[in-house]
């Protein structure tokens, strides 16, 4: 079964002024609408064409000649992702429990927070930020490309943040940082976030 786009969970002018209707008319209605079209015609007719999404992802990464595949299945799991971390009024307190984890494993809410923008920020390129679960241990990550959690054994995906510039530059030119932090600040649904621990 082909795969599909799914609908935003929020109407494209909630997560203004920080994330602006037309930063989402372009990025969920065109950018992830192509992966997923791509996905659908690279993997017709082949084996992969009954697999989830999941297995196209790990079993295509890294593999030379299964790139293309790669980039769009992966590049599709993460935007359904990144839509799912964020929410109209987003930002704000933390759930406790993802709070107390938070603490525990990078010193305080403001030490993550600096920590993640750091690696948003620094990564050379598009790519994506991520707060992860591994081992136990919360740690933030970053990855080029459409490379994702999935790729890395033992790894789980906690919250992602798209920082291909077709993500801010619209509302942000070339202000990577204040776009990762108003996604914190403002966008994240921790309620979701705390959920996937
Ligand atoms: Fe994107």
């Amino acid at each position: 079964m082909a795969f599909e786009l799914p609908a935003l969970p929020y109407a494209h002018d909630a997560l203004g002024p920080y994330m602006s209707q037309e930063t989402l008319e372009f990025h969920h209605d065109k950018h992830h609408q192509t992966y997923v079209t791509n996905l659908n015609n690279l993997i017709k007719g082949t084996d992969m064409e009954s697999a989830s999404l999941e297995d196209i992802v790990k079993k295509t990464y890294n593999v030379a000649d299964k790139a293309g595949v790669f980039n769009n299945a992966s590049q599709h799991w993460n935007h359904v992702l990144f839509w799912e971390c964020m929410k109209k009024n987003g930002g704000g307190n933390m759930p406790g429990e993802l709070e107390s984890r938070i603490i525990a494993d990078f010193g305080s809410v403001a030490d993550f927070k600096a920590a993640f923008v750091a690696k948003g920020a620094g990564q050379f390129g598009s790519g994506w930020a991520w707060l992860i679960e591994s081992n136990g241990k919360l740690e933030v990550t970053s990855t080029p490309n459409g490379v994702n959690p999935l790729c890395f054994n033992g790894q789980k995906a906690l919250l992602g943040c798209d920082v291909w510039e077709h993500s801010y530059y619209i509302d942000y030119r070339n202000r990577r940082p204040d776009y990762v932090n108003a996604f914190l600040d403002s966008m994240v649904d921790w309620e979701g976030v705390a959920a996937r621990l």
